[in-house]
């Protein structure tokens, strides 16, 4: 979708430069926007469903025959609760959809980092990163699943980050992302409030999905290349702080 992160990252890493395979789950392919994406950053479409293995397996071979190479860079920006889809308070969950959540939300982060490491798609210094939210860390009453998804994501990211540096001096790395406006965020229940008090927690405001692009474009460039297996806050602030200016003047009677 034209909101997406991902679409935002697509755009800017063309603009540095960069050539590189856009995929999507087949079932997202239907609504044929990321034609249009395709189009504009000269990029092939290869479908694949992130918790599947041989989807997978098929789309880093054929990222690397298309590419003519190995990967320098991979973006996870891949988020789904079939709970929150569905309403599902937190102490009403559906356990199978719960495990969904994970799959696809977080262990397909693990199958991505395998697969590749398996068919040694990755260059050296190359650069993964997988997009999370401070859920991980702190209670949201309306993220329930993901919350754990995000924290699981996270940990992934420290452990094959110290894994796959070791063993091939890849970068491995998660962006912790303030709210934004895109299909995925705009489903969590009261998304409104919680993008507001964010914004006004934030001294810098929170950060947008092109904004999260750039950090993206730098967190693939060299110039990152001792970072691993790290958190990276990107929220303009609200992390670090306890109140700010813009909540006292809203708070005060
Ligand atoms: N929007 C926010 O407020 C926010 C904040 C912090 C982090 N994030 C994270 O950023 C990432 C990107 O989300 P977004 O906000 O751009 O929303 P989005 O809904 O545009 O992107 C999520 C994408 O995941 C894809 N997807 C779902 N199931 C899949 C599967 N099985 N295989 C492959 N792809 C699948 C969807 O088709 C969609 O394109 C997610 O990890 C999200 O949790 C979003």
């Amino acid at each position: 979708m034209k909101n997406s992160i991902a679409w935002k990252t697509a755009l800017k890493i063309k603009e540095e430069g960069g050539q590189f395979t856009l995929t999507n789950a087949p079932i997202a392919m239907r609504l044929g926007t990321i034609n249009q994406l395709a189009k504009a950053c000269n990029a092939e479409v290869i479908p694949a469903d992130a918790t599947s293995e041989a989807d997978l397996t098929n789309l880093f071979t054929k990222s690397m025959e298309v590419l003519g190479g190995k990967l320098d860079f991979v973006l996870h920006s891949i988020g789904m609760s079939p709970n929150i889809r569905k309403g599902k308070a937190y102490g009403d969950m559906n356990y199978e959809w719960y495990l969904k959540t994970l799959d696809i939300s977080a262990l397909s982060f693990h199958k991505v980092l395998q697969t590749s490491e398996k068919l040694d798609a990755m260059n050296e210094w190359g650069s993964v990163v997988a997009l999370s939210y401070i859920a991980a860390q702190r209670a949201y009453p309306d993220y329930t699943d993901m919350a754990q998804a995000k924290a699981m994501l996270e940990s992934i990211a420290r452990s094959y980050g110290q894994r796959y540096g070791s063993l091939k001096k890849v970068r491995v790395n998660t962006i912790s992302q303030s709210p934004t406006k895109t299909t995925a965020g705009t489903g969590i229940a009261g998304f409104d409030v919680f993008f507001d008090f964010a914004q006004m927690m934030s001294p810098l405001g929170n950060a947008s999905a092109e904004d999260c692009a750039n950090y993206i474009a730098v967190m693939f460039s060299d110039y990152t290349r001792m970072v691993t297996m790290q958190n990276l806050m990107h929220d303009g602030g609200f992390s670090s702080s306890g109140i700010t200016y813009d909540l006292v003047e809203r708070l005060s009677k």
